[in-house]
C-alpha cells in the first residue's frame, strides 16, 4: 500500500460512511467500554464513535494510515494512544483490556488465528470482542465468486475469509451476529472465555 492508499481509502469510504456503514460502526463501537484495544485502526474512522470507553489503544501496522488518523485522535473526546504494530504479536500484558474492536480488518491480517489468540490473551476474562467484517458468503455462486477472486485480490484483502468460522474454533462465546448486505458483512459480538 503506497502513500496514496490511505487518502483513497478515506475517499472510498465516504459514501459508505454516510449510509449504512456509519450506523453499523456507531452501534458497534459505542458498545466498547473501559480500556479498549482497537485492531487495525487504519485512518481512525471509528474514533469519533467511542462513547463508553475510558481509553483506546489503537494498533495499526501501516505508518501512512496511522499518520492520517492523527487528526481524528486530536478531535477525540477520549484519550487514544496509537501504536505502529501488527495484531499477531501484541506488546500488552495478559488480561489488559475490557473490550477489543476490529472493523474490516480480519480479511487483511496475514495470520488471523494468531491475531485471535493474541486478542484473547490481552483481553480480560469476559472482555467484549466486537467485530464488523466482510466474510465469505453462504450463497453458493457468490461464495464461489469470492473464492475465485481471492488469489488476485489478496494483496488488498482475502475476500473469502471466514472470520466467523475462525471465531467458532477459538475459545470465545459468540453472543450476537447481525448480517448486513445479504450476509457479505457481519457484526459479531463475543465474550472472551478464558
Ligand atoms: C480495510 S482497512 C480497515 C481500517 C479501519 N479499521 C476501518 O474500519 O476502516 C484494514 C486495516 O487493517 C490493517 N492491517 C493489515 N494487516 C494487519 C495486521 N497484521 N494487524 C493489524 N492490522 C492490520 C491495514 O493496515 C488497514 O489499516
Amino acid at each position: 500500500m503506497g502513500n496514496l492508499f490511505p487518502r483513497v481509502y478515506d475517499m472510498a469510504m465516504l459514501p459508505l460512511e454516510r449510509t449504512k456503514f456509519n450506523k453499523i460502526r456507531k452501534a458497534l463501537v459505542s458498545k466498547a467500554s473501559g480500556r479498549v484495544l482497537e485492531i487495525g485502526s487504519g485512518t481512525g474512522i471509528n474514533f469519533p464513535y467511542y462513547r463508553n470507553a475510558s481509553q483506546v489503544d489503537a494498533i495499526e501496522p501501516n505508518p501512512v494510515m496511522n499518520k492520517r488518523s492523527n487528526k481524528r485522535i486530536e478531535s477525540s473526546r477520549i484519550p487514544i494512544q496509537p501504536y505502529l504494530m501488527k495484531a499477531e504479536k501484541l506488546p500488552f500484558a495478559d488480561s489488559t483490556f475490557d473490550s477489543v474492536v476490529a472493523t474490516l480488518v480480519f480479511c487483511t491480517i496475514p495470520e488471523p488465528v494468531k491475531a485471535i489468540q493474541e486478542i484473547q490473551r490481552v483481553g480480560k476474562p469476559g472482555a467484549k470482542i466486537l467485530l464488523f467484517e466482510h466474510v465469505r458468503m453462504n450463497q453458493k455462486l457468490l461464495g464461489k465468486a469470492q473464492d475465485l477472486l481471492t488469489p488476485t485480490w489478496k494483496k488488498i484483502c482475502h475476500l473469502n475469509r471466514n472470520t466467523l468460522e475462525l471465531l467458532t474454533q477459538a475459545n470465545v462465546s459468540i453472543k450476537k451476529i447481525d448480517r448486513h448486505f445479504k450476509g457479505l458483512f457481519l457484526t459479531i459480538e463475543c465474550l472472551n472465555e478464558k
